[in-house]
This record gives C-alpha cells, sequence and structure tokens, in this order.
C-alpha cells in the first residue's frame, strides 16, 4: 500500500501584537484603529479597550465591535497610584503588549509610564513638540502658525513628551476657527494612528538617544506655505 500524501498544511500567519487601547471620550481614534485591525494583514489586534470614565461614549463603539471593554473609573480610588495599579493589573491580565492612548486624558505618573516604556504611544493635536496640552487649535490659531497636525509618539514621563513616530502636516487657511481646523486635523489623526502602530507592531521602529527610529521611512516629500491671505 503506497504512503498517504502528506497532509497539507496552512501557513501560519505571522503573530499579531496583543494591544490595549485607553480612552476617555468619544473615541473616534479608537475607532480608526479598530478599522486597521480589522484587516487581515493588519500586525496588531485589540485585546481590550480600557476607560477612566464609566460614560466615555467611546465604550459602546468598542462593544459594537465585539471587543472587551473594562471600566476604571479614577474617582473609585484613593490616589494615582492605586488607580494605576488596578489599570496595570488589567492590562497586564488582558496580554496587551502595547498601550495605545487615543484621548485618554487622565495624567499617568512616571512610575506607570516607566513600566510601560517604550510599550506605550499616544496621539496628540499638534505638532510636538509644539503645543502640548489642550486647546491646541485654539492656541495654533491665536498664535497664527501657518502649519498645524498631529502626532503619534512614545510616551514619557512630561506630558506629550517622547520620541516621534509620525505625523501629518496641515495648512492653518485663513478662515479657519478651532472646530475647522480640529476637523481636518482629527482626519489626519485617524490617518497616522494606525499607520504608527502599524510601524510599531511590525518592529520598524527603534528607540534610541531620545528618538524614534524606522528603518522604512516615507519618501521625502516637502511642503510649501500655504496662502497668506483669502
Ligand atoms: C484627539 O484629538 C486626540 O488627539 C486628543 O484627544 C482627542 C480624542 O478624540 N488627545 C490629546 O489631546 C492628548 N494630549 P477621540 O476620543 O475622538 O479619539
Amino acid at each position: 500500500m503506497s504512503a498517504p500524501p502528506p497532509m497539507s498544511v496552512p501557513p501560519k500567519a505571522p503573530p499579531r501584537l496583543k494591544v490595549a487601547v485607553l480612552i476617555s471620550g468619544r473615541g473616534s481614534n479608537m475607532e480608526a484603529l479598530i478599522a486597521a485591525c480589522a484587516e487581515p494583514e493588519f500586525p496588531a489586534e485589540i485585546v481590550t479597550v480600557v476607560s477612566n470614565r464609566p460614560d466615555a461614549k467611546g465604550l459602546d463603539k468598542a462593544r459594537d465591535a465585539g471587543l472587551t471593554t473594562k471600566v476604571i473609573d479614577h474617582k473609585d480610588f484613593q490616589s494615582r497610584e492605586s488607580f494605576e495599579d488596578a489599570l496595570h493589573s488589567h492590562l497586564e491580565d488582558s496580554g496587551a503588549k502595547l498601550i495605545c492612548l487615543a484621548g485618554f486624558m487622565r495624567l499617568l505618573t512616571s512610575r506607570f509610564v516607566e513600566r510601560w516604556r517604550d510599550r506605550m504611544i499616544n496621539i496628540h493635536p499638534s505638532l510636538l513638540p509644539s503645543f502640548k496640552g489642550l486647546h491646541t487649535h485654539e492656541r495654533v490659531l491665536e498664535a497664527g502658525t501657518r502649519f498645524h497636525g498631529c502626532t503619534v509618539h512614545f510616551v514619557r514621563p512630561e506630558m506629550d513628551d517622547g520620541p516621534i513616530i509620525a505625523q501629518a502636516c496641515l495648512p492653518v487657511m485663513p478662515n479657519d476657527t478651532p472646530d475647522s481646523l480640529g476637523a481636518r486635523v482629527l482626519v489626519q489623526e485617524h490617518r497616522i494612528y494606525p499607520l504608527a502602530l502599524r510601524l510599531v507592531a511590525e518592529g520598524k521602529v527603534i528607540v534610541r538617544g531620545g528618538r524614534a527610529l524606522i528603518d522604512s521611512p516615507p519618501p521625502d516629500t516637502a511642503l510649501v506655505n500655504p496662502p497668506f491671505s483669502d
């Protein structure tokens, strides 16, 4: 009797990076990450969505997408440290290897940040290191800068600080309001957060000397000054 033909083994998909997404509000950046992770070839998967606010709108969106959600309300804890200990244990239990802060509006202590050093990234609505903090669109208009944008970066103990992975830049138009500018920035946030996550999950980003080095940089392009008047 001849030997049976060898069984064909389907090729094994490479393991996907397990990601926790932390939110405090509407969660539109989280949605962009969910959409990216839904692509079969995307190198990351979301294992938990955590909110520090029980009323965060993003929680429903995450549940609708079939994701595990968890509320860890900072008001239930007596100190920042005890809140962060609960957060840390949930993240460890979830198996997450990377945290994506997506509109997570709670300052994290350096103790927590160092525990997740180079394993936690954030999106911020400005071209860092300019315009750290809140109300970036208003402040950009007040300052009269010609360009604005958004940044994805590794998190460091100082607020909105850390090695930069990706940025998008757009012109400030003469008739812009904080809302119109913010809406255009948000569109770009939704582009660069998945891009940055892909680069990190593919192991293409290394942090050296306070900078994030990317081994396959995008092609060199230039932006020119936007119109000075309408
Ligand atoms: C986004 O614009 C994000 O960049 C910003 O909060 C918004 C959250 O929106 N984050 C920060 O300002 C952090 N410093 P979203 O909940 O719809 O993603």
